[in-house]
C-alpha cells in the first residue's frame, strides 16, 4: 500500500511515522514534508503542495489512500477533488470544514443543534460590536471569522482591550483570511471558566471513534503567560476528562454535531476536534471546532497508540457497509448502537492505546510567533528510542544538515509512568538539542503534575 500524507509539520511527521509502522505499508510519502520526513527511510517527501498538482501525482503513483494534516488544503476543498478523481481520502469536504474554516458558521450551527458554546452574537459593523461589548462587559472574548493560525483571537481581560481587539479584526483584518462572501466578521463570546482538553474523534457521518485525550498549551511563555501560539506542547490523556466528562462530551456535543451536519446534507468525514472548556462540576462547552488533528496534540497521542494506525485510516476511508440515513437513527440515544455498528467499518474497530502517559515539548524558533527567524543550523540530534522520540516540524535538509524553516521546530515527546516522569524524560532529550535563538516551555504537563 502506498500512503500519501498532506503537510509538513510536527503532525505529519508523527503520522507517517505511526502509518509507516504498518506491515502492509511499502512507503509513506509526506507531501511537501519537512526535514525529518526527508531523512526516514520510510519516507519520502513530495515537493509539491498545489492541490491539483498533488492529485495529478497521486493519481500517477497509484496513492492508494491519502490523509490530509492541516485546515488549509481541506478549505480549498482537497477531499471533493481526491473524491471526484475516484481516489481514497481522510478528511472532511470542503463544506464540512467551514466547521473551523468559519467560527460564524460554526457558532449557529452549534445554536441550531443546541451543542453546548459560550453566547455570543456576530458582527460585520464595528460600531455594533463596540456597543455590543459595553453591554456584556468584560472578561470578554473577541475572535475573527475565518482561518488565522491560532492568532486571532483576543481574551480581552478589560474593556479598552476588546474595543481595540474589535478596531484590529474589522479594519485592518490583518493575518486573518476573510471567508466567503469577502466580508470581514468578528465573533463576540461570553468567556469562560474552567480547564481546557482536546478531544479528537475520528468519524464517517454518524460513526465516530474517539481518540485518546490530550491538553495543549497554547501560550508561548511558562505559566500560561505571553502571546497565544500553535500550541508550545501537550500531553496524553488529560485526566481532566474522566469517563464521566468522556460520555458527556460524546452525548451532547459530538454526535449531535454529527447528526446536525448529517440533517444539513454535509456528512461529516475525517478527523473531528473539539476544543473543550470543562467547567468545575463536569459541564463541557466547545470553544471550537476543528475538522483535523491537533498539532501538537497528535505527536504525543501517535506515541501511546498501539493499534495499526493505517488499518484505521483504511477504514475511516470506506464507504458504509449500508448508507447512513437519519431515518436510521431518529434519536442517538441508546439503543442505537446496534444499528450504527453494522453501519460502518470503523464501528468495528477498538483503538489500543499504551496505558503510560505520553507528553511533547515543542522547541520553537527565534521570534516565533511573531517574527520566525529561518536558516539556524541545529547541530546534532539525539536518535529517538522505545518511548522518546524527535518529531520535526520546521526543519529542512540541506548539504548534510538540518536547518530551522518554520516557527516550531521539533517536537520532543516521551512516554512515562506518570506526567512527571514522561515530563523528565522528554526534558532530558531537549536538553541535548541546541540551536541559536531556540525557544521552548519549561512546563509543560504542570496542570497535570499533582
Ligand atoms: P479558539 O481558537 O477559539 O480555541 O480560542 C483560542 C483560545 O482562546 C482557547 O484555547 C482559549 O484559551 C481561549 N478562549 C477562546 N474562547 C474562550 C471563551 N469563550 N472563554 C474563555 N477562553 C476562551
Ligand atoms: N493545538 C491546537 C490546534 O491544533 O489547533
Amino acid at each position: 500500500m502506498k500512503v500519501l500524507v498532506i503537510g509538513s509539520g510536527g503532525r505529519e511527521h508523527a503520522l507517517a511515522w505511526k502509518i509507516a509502522q504498518s506491515p502492509k505499508l511499502q512507503c509513506v510519502y509526506v507531501a511537501p514534508g519537512n526535514g525529518g520526513t526527508a531523512s526516514d527511510p520510510k519516507m519520502q517527501n513530495v515537493p509539491l503542495s498545489d492541490v491539483q498538482d498533488l492529485k495529478h501525482w497521486a493519481l500517477e503513483h497509484a496513492i492508494d489512500l491519502t490523509v490530509v494534516g492541516p485546515e488549509g488544503p481541506l478549505s480549498e476543498g482537497v477531499v471533493d477533488v481526491w473524491r471526484d478523481a475516484g481516489l481514497r481520502i481522510v478528511g472532511p469536504t470542503r463544506a464540512a470544514a467551514q466547521l473551523e474554516s468559519s467560527k460564524a458558521f460554526s457558532k449557529a450551527f452549534m445554536k441550531r443543534h443546541k451543542i453546548p458554546t459560550a453566547a455570543f452574537e456576530t458582527f460585520s459593523d464595528a460600531s455594533l460590536a463596540h456597543a455590543y461589548v459595553e453591554r456584556l462587559g468584560a472578561p470578554i472574548v473577541v475572535k475573527a471569522d475565518g482561518l488565522a493560525a491560532g492568532k486571532g483571537v483576543v481574551v480581552a481581560e478589560n474593556l479598552g482591550q476588546a474595543h481595540a481587539a474589535i478596531d484590529h479584526m474589522l479594519s485592518t483584518n490583518a493575518q486573518v483570511v476573510v471567508p466567503q462572501g469577502g466580508e470581514a466578521r468578528v465573533v463576540i463570546e461570553a468567556f469562560l471558566e474552567g480547564e481546557e482538553a482536546s478531544f479528537m474523534v475520528l468519524c464517517h457521518g454518524l460513526s465516530a471513534l474517539p481518540l485518546a485525550t490530550s491538553q495543549d498549551h497554547k501560550r508561548l511563555l511558562d505559566k500560561d503567560l505571553g502571546p497565544n501560539t500553535g500550541g508550545m506542547g501537550a500531553y496524553s490523556p488529560a485526566g481532566v476528562v474522566t469517563p464521566a466528562v468522556h460520555a458527556r462530551v460524546m452525548r451532547e456535543i459530538i454526535q449531535p454535531t454529527l447528526k446536525g451536519m448529517m440533517s444539513e446534507g454535509m456528512p461529516f468525514t475525517g478527523f473531528l476536534y473539539a476544543g473543550l472548556m470543562i467547567g468545575p462540576k463536569g459541564d463541557v462547552h466547545t470553544l471550537e471546532f476543528n475538522t483535523r488533528l491537533g498539532d501538537p496534540e497528535t505527536q504525543p497521542m501517535m506515541m501511546r497508540l498501539k493499534s495499526d494506525w493505517f488499518e484505521v485510516l483504511w477504514a475511516a476511508s470506506a464507504e458504509p457497509h449500508a448508507p447512513h440515513t437519519l431515518e436510521q437513527f431518529p434519536s442517538l440515544g441508546m439503543g442505537h448502537s446496534e444499528v450504527m455498528q453494522s453501519a460502518h467499518p470503523l464501528d468495528d474497530i477498538e483503538l489500543v492505546w499504551d496505558r503510560r502517559v505520553s507528553l511533547g515539548v515543542v522547541m520553537a524558533a527565534h521570534g516565533y510567533p511573531e517574527k520566525v527567524r529561518v536558516g539556524d543550523v541545529l547541530a546534532s540530534l539525539p536518535l529517538g528510542g522505545d518511548s522518546t522520540q524527535v518529531f520535526h516540524a520546521g526543519t529542512r535538509r540541506e548539504a548534510g544538515h538540518w536547518l530551522t524553516a518554520g516557527g516550531r521546530v521539533l517536537c520532543v515527546c516521551a512516554l512515562g509512568e506518570n506526567v512527571a516522569q514522561a515530563s523528565q524524560s522528554a526534558y532530558e532529550l531537549v536538553d541535548k538539542i541546541h540551536f541559536e535563538g531556540e525557544q521552548h516551555r519549561t512546563d509543560i504537563g504542570w496542570r497535570a503534575k499533582h
